[in-house]
């Protein structure tokens, strides 16, 4: 499932003013890293990290001995990340430039959280599919977002032609491509302020 190159340097476009540009409420981005249940000590990815938004909500629950590897296609995103984020200040951060489709994960993570990237994916049920691959037995995914899925997708449908196409599917929906990969649906929220879809794997 590769993301197109176009994708890629639509995001890297925007990489410089990706921290201004963009608000993240920081009291709901704490409350959906919490639905990852993550512990001290544990492994997270976080797919699609932009410039690195989550990373310091997720850190905060792995703490020094976990580890946080953070993926995105647009090396501009990685590279701001990268710079906010300085490997010497945060060792167990591990910034990885590519489409997470590629990377080939394996039972590896304690959870993984894909926050505002969803929509961009090309094929979602396999991108699912594959993510709950990724999960050790017991771990979370989450796909997130901390607007709700009409102004999600109505910011998409007048954007350019790069993103135009991308659909946040009703929560229902991402519930059911949870459950046909596998994971038990533990909670989802579909409201005018948030959207999230919790699935475990089991
Ligand atoms: C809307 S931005 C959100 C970035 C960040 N999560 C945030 O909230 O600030 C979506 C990000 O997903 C990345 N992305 C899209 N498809 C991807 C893929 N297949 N693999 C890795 N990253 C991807 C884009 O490059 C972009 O940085």
């Amino acid at each position: 499932m590769p993301c197109d190159s176009e994708k890629s340097a639509f995001f890297d476009e925007l990489a410089d003013d990706w921290n201004e540009s963009v608000d993240h409420d920081p009291v709901k981005l704490e409350r959906i890293v919490r639905l990852l249940g993550l512990e001290q000590g544990d492994r997270a990815l976080d797919v699609g990290c932009g410039t690195g938004a989550a990373v310091p909500y997720l850190l905060g629950r792995v703490g020094d001995t976990g580890e946080v590897l953070a993926i995105d296609v647009s090396p501009k995103m990685v590279a701001v990340a990268r710079l906010k984020l300085p490997s010497e200040e945060y060792p167990n951060v591990k910034f990885v430039v590519g489409d997470v489709g590629e990377v080939g994960l394996d039972d590896e993570f304690n959870a993984i959280l894909c926050y505002s990237c969803f929509p961009h994916f090309h094929d979602q049920r396999a991108t699912i599919r594959y993510l709950a691959w990724g999960l050790k037995k017991g771990g979370t995914l989450v796909i997130a977002h901390s607007e709700s899925r009409d102004a999600i997708n109505a910011m998409h449908a007048s954007g350019p032609d790069e993103i135009c196409g991308d659909y946040l599917p009703p929560a229902g929906e991402i519930a059911e491509m949870m459950a046909d990969a596998g994971l038990e649906v533990t909670e989802t929220i579909d409201d005018e302020e948030t959207f999230v879809v919790v699935g475990r794997r089991r």
